[in-house]
């Protein structure tokens, strides 16, 4: 599976439940990866987003509250929940959205990581796991964006060893 982030020189991805940027060239190339393709998220980035479900994708939320259940939407309660979904679905057409407990959990089993890296260092209350540091590497990087005041990059990462979910009991 793929996961797709913004992040920050120090890892940072939100604060106060928002992402930290508003960058339109990176909701678009999220959208341009996503379309028609399977997202998983934590139940917190389920109720930020404006519109929810997003149109045209296969939506998975994991929470463990038995009283979520929003409609269009495919709940997960636990890992081994998740991991048994995901066996009916190919792998490259599966992305890992966040947050940060759901980005920390999954990453060891993400083949590809697509991360707009923001070329900053902000203080937020949200952070993932050091990319680089967390068994992936640099692939390919776009020339910088800026906009509304931010220098970004589209960078891919591989993880050429990434944990197995498939068939695996918990
Ligand atoms: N920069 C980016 O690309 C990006 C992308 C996405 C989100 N974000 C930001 O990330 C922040 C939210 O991250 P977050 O870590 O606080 O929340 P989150 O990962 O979106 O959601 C957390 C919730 O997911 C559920 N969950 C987590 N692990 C689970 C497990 N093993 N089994 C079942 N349910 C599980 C729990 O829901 P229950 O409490 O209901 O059990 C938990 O409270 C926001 O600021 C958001 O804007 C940034």
């Amino acid at each position: 599976m793929n996961l797709i982030v913004a992040v920050t020189k120090n890892n940072a991805i939100g604060k106060n439940n928002k992402l930290l940027f508003h960058l339109p060239s990176d909701l678009k190339y999220f959208k341009s990866k996503t379309i028609n393709n399977v997202i998983i998220m934590g139940k917190t980035t389920y109720l930020s987003l404006p519109k929810c479900p997003l149109p045209n994708r296969t939506t998975i939320v994991m929470s463990k509250d038995m009283l979520f259940n929003p409609p269009n939407t495919i709940v997960v309660r636990n890992l081994k929940e998740l991991f048994k979904i995901l066996n009916n679905y190919d792998d490259d057409s599966i992305y890992v959205c966040g947050g940060a407990s759901i980005y920390n959990l999954l990453m060891d089993y993400c083949k590809v990581a697509y991360v707009t890296v923001v070329d900053e260092i902000i203080s937020a209350d949200t952070y993932i796991r050091d990319i680089e540091k967390s068994g992936f590497r640099l692939e390919s990087s776009s020339d910088p964006f800026l906009e509304n005041g931010h220098i970004f990059r589209f960078k891919t990462f591989v993880n050429n060893n990434p944990k197995k979910f498939q068939n695996i009991e918990i």
